[in-house]
């Protein structure tokens, strides 16, 4: 399995320490509140490197949230999420034991925009006790790791990507087809490319992936439902124990994550901007 680049020697002003041989690394002695050019440029490097970076006591105000967040773009309005009280660019994830959270089940975000999330910037703000860890996969590896007639079987394909699954629930039918006009199903490559490093991504995911163009739901079920659980191998994946003040930022673009609802009701919440994207080819 190709393993990412464990190279540390590169960096001047940050210390980067991978979390596995495939995928994430906690970023240290650097403070978050304190941008300048080549501090960017580095954690850039070490984000296209590791695909998610970690930092810890990174007590930032909403507004150097987003001021990290624009370092790196533009910033999404997410059209369905709760948002912080004057801060639109922040959405909250708070728990509710009782409702499902489309974050608890592997995803990339938002990919039922045209143009999904380049990527996403979640800082923990109460975090439970126990559990309520995140999980991230490494996409591109979960593409190469197919056997060669999937592969074959893909090459070309797309998919259709809705926000109905996730959000539409418990949308009145009048609110649901306001929605669906203002965010119809979109149609993308189930295999993309990475703008950036140029490598292939599996881009499908058990939240907002309906079907495969071309085939009928049922037809398509048994591929979408074997492409999902690549997101699932272990090697391929980091795991993130949050504490208030931690921060993880991953690229939306060959990354599936997963918040394991394993906290038993305890609150849990955390709160993220989401970076304006491209459309994927
Ligand atoms: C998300 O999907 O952005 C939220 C993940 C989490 O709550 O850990």
């Amino acid at each position: 399995m190709r393993m990412e680049s464990t190279a540390v020697a590169d960096y001047n002003r940050i210390k980067v320490t991978p979390t596995t041989g495939t995928i994430g690394a906690e970023i240290s002695e650097v403070d978050l509140r304190q941008l300048d050019d080549e501090l960017i440029a580095e954690l850039d490097h070490a984000w296209m490197a590791h695909k998610v970076l970690f930092f810890r006591d990174q007590d930032l105000s909403h507004q150097q949230h987003i001021d990290y967040g624009k370092a790196f773009g533009e910033l999404d309005i997410h059209p369905f999420i709760k948002t912080v009280d004057g801060h639109p660019e922040i959405i909250v994830f708070e728990s509710d034991p009782e409702k499902f959270s489309a974050a608890e089940e592997w995803h990339s975000d938002v990919s039922f925009q045209e143009c999904p999330p380049l990527g996403s910037i979640l800082r923990g703000r109460t975090i439970p006790a126990h559990g309520g860890d995140t999980c991230w996969a490494n996409m591109e590896l979960a593409y190469e790791l197919l056997d060669d007639k999937t592969k074959e079987e893909i090459d070309g394909a797309y998919a259709i990507h809705s926000y109905v699954k996730a959000f539409g629930s418990g949308m009145s039918e009048e609110k649901k087809e306001a929605a669906y006009e203002q965010h119809p199903d979109q149609k993308h490559p189930v295999v993309r490319t990475h703008p950036v490093t140029g490598n292939k991504i599996l881009y499908i995911n058990r939240i907002f992936t309906l079907t495969i163009d071309g085939m009928t739901p049922l037809e398509s079920r048994e591929l979408r439902y074997r492409l999902f659980d690549q997101a699932k191998i272990p090697e391929i994946q980091t795991r993130f124990r949050w504490e208030p003040n931690s921060i993880a930022q991953w690229d939306n673009r060959c990354t599936q994550h997963y918040a394991v609802p394993d906290h038993g009701g305890h609150h849990r919440r955390v709160e993220r901007v989401t970076l304006v994207g491209d459309q994927p080819f």
